[in-house]
């Protein structure tokens, strides 16, 4: 019997001048985590969230805080995240020269590690890594903004990596980000998920209440009535 899925929405998609209303409203979901989406205008050519805000919605939920940061050169900031009281910090691969010593900087904090992948980068790159990450997150569209269109290859990658994690027996969770929603969540999950991220698929729902239990009872195999 699988583990029922992870729902993580994104903040990215809440209107941030009542920020707190829709992380009550989430929360009357029972969203599991919160994803908060890091940019730097750097390593995605958009600007978003820092440790300020991060400690922010610290202060005001209980909820797992998983951290997504889209930087480059993500070392120097571990420690900011880590004391604003993120649970979850992922750095992407493609930013880190020495990957390792990043993973064992998150873990330093008593954090989970996490290690995210473009679309377009092998999956291969992660394999060292493996047996040290916490959480592997893959994305489904190229990052740096929401609502964008989910791109397929995402589903032979995803079973490719439960392949390994199961094979090596590890206790790696496997994340995906962008582009999932209602009408695809079902087919994430069957590839062997974990927790799934959705931002414009939950917030431009008319009832996002209601849209995130939809989207874990069809993961559950339930139909859903709610579109
Ligand atoms: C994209 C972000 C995602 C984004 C997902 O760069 O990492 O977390 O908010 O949004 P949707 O679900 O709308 O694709
Ligand atoms: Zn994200």
């Amino acid at each position: 019997m699988r583990k029922p899925a992870i729902i993580a929405p994104s903040l990215l998609s809440a209107n941030f001048v009542r920020l707190e209303e829709d992380i009550r409203m989430l929360e009357r979901g029972k969203a599991d985590w919160l994803h908060l989406d890091v940019m730097d205008g750097h390593f995605v050519p958009n600007i978003t969230i820092g440790p300020p805000v991060i400690s922010a919605i610290r202060a005001v939920t209980k909820l797992t805080l998983d951290c997504h940061l889209m930087i480059t050169d993500p070392d120097r900031y571990i420690e900011d995240f880590a004391k604003a009281g993120a649970d979850i910090i992922t750095v992407h691969v493609e930013a880190c020269t020495h990957l390792h010593r990043t993973v064992q900087r998150i873990k330093s904090f008593g954090k989970k590690a996490g290690v995210s992948l473009n679309p377009a980068t092998p999956l291969s790159f992660i394999k060292e890594i493996l047996p040290d990450a916490d959480l592997i997150l893959l994305m489904s569209v190229n990052p740096g903004f929401g609502g964008q269109q989910f791109i397929p290859s995402l589903f032979r990658r995803a079973s490719t990596l439960r392949q390994w994690i199961d094979t090596q027996n590890l206790n790696c969770t496997i994340e995906v980000d962008g582009g999932v929603k209602l009408d695809n969540i079902s087919e994430v999950y069957n590839a062997g998920v974990d927790a799934i991220v959705s931002g414009s698929g939950i917030f431009a729902s008319t009832d996002p209440v209601q849209m995130i239990a939809s989207m874990k009872e069809a993961c559950a195999g339930g139909l859903s009535v709610f579109v």
